[in-house]
C-alpha cells in the first residue's frame, strides 16, 4: 500500500473506490507482492527443491489458499478445519503436513482417511493414538515427531516456540524413545523429524543454532529421516529501518546441514 498523490493506493488501485464498491470492511491482498514473495523464496532455496508449506493459520481465505496452491506449495495446518480449508483449495494431500499439540482422535483418523503427506506428532501419547487408529484401520500411516530443539529464536517470548518452556515438541531423551517405538510399530512410518523454533524471526543464526542440534540428534537415532521439516517463520520487514532475514545465509546453513547429515549417515 502507498499514498500516491495523497491517496491510498494498493496496487495502483484507490482504495476507496474498493471501499465503495465492496463496502467496508474488506479485505485486500496484493496479488503480485503475493507472486513475488514465493517466488523469491523459491529461487533462494531451489537447490535442494523443499516442499514449502503455507501455514494455514495465518490466513484460511480459500481464494488466496487456491492461488498459492498454484505455486505449487504445500500446506502446514493445525487443526481439522484448516486441513478441510487447504483440501477445499485443490492443495495435493501429498502436500499436507498436520502439525499442532493436542489433536482429537477425529482429527487424526480424518487425516489418515485423507491419506495427507504427514501426521507431525507432539507427543508419546499421539504418537500412541495415532498407532491405534492406524491399527483399527489396517493402514501404514506416515508421521513425523516434532523435536523440541530447545533453541532460542531471539523473538518475542510468546511467539518462541522451541525453548524447552514452550508447550510444542519433545525433548531428545522423548524424540529418540519415539523413534524407536515408531520403528516397532507395524502400523507407523517414521518419515520425517520435524521442528518449528518460533515466529517472526529476522536473524539466521537461531537457524544455525537449530540445525546443529538436529544434525546431533539424527546421527544418535541412526534413522533414516525422509524429510527434515525447518520451521520458524521467516520474519518480514515493517518498516525501512527493520532487518530483514539472509535468505543466502540461510541457504548456506541448510545446505552445510543436508551435506554434513547425509555424509554421516550415509543416506
Ligand atoms: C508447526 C507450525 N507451523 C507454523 C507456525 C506458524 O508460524 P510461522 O508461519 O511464523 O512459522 C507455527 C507457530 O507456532 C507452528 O508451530
Amino acid at each position: 500500500m502507498k499514498y500516491i498523490k495523497k491517496i491510498l493506493t494498493i496496487e495502483k488501485v484507490k482504495v476507496r473506490d474498493i471501499a465503495k464498491k465492496f463496502d467496508t470492511p474488506t479485505y485486500c491482498y496484493s496479488y503480485n507482492q503475493l507472486k513475488k514473495n514465493i517466488n523469491d523464496f523459491k529461487k533462494n532455496f531451489e537447490s535442494f527443491s523443499p516442499l514449502i508449506c503455507f501455514a494455514i493459520k495465518s490466513n484460511t481465505n480459500v481464494n488466496l489458499i487456491r492461488e498459492i496452491k498454484k505455486f505449487g506449495l504445500g500446506a502446514d495446518v493445525v487443526s481439522i478445519g484448516e486441513l478441510m480449508m487447504a483440501l477445499k483449495a485443490g492443495i495435493n494431500p501429498k502436500k499436507i503436513v498436520f502439525s499442532g499439540v493436542g489433536k482429537t482422535s477425529k482429527e487424526i483418523a480424518y487425516a489418515i482417511d485423507k491419506k495427507i503427506l504427514l501426521i507431525n506428532a507432539e507427543s508419546k501419547s499421539e504418537i500412541k493414538e495415532i498407532d491405534r487408529i492406524a491399527k483399527n484401520k489396517k493402514k501404514k500411516v506416515q508421521i513425523g515427531i516434532r523435536l523440541n530443539p530447545n533453541t532460542d529464536a531471539n523473538t518475542l517470548s510468546q511467539i518462541s516456540t522451541g525453548k524447552k518452556e514452550n508447550k510444542f515438541g519433545v525433548n531428545e531423551k522423548t524424540f529418540l524413545e519415539l523413534v524407536n517405538y515408531c520403528t516397532g510399530s507395524k502400523n507407523i512410518s517414521l518419515k520425517c523429524l520435524s521442528v518449528h523454533i518460533g515466529s517472526q524471526i529476522l536473524d539466521h543464526k537461531p537457524y544455525e543454532k537449530m540445525l546443529n542440534v538436529i544434525d546431533k540428534i539424527i546421527v544418535k537415532t541412526k534413522h533414516n529421516f525422509e524429510f527434515i521439516d525447518l520451521g520458524g517463520g521467516m520474519g518480514i520487514s515493517y518498516g525501512d529501518n527493520n532487518k530483514k532475514l539472509s535468505y543466502t545465509k540461510y541457504n548456506i546453513a541448510i545446505k552445510k546441514f543436508l551435506k554434513k547429515t547425509l555424509y554421516k549417515n550415509n543416506f
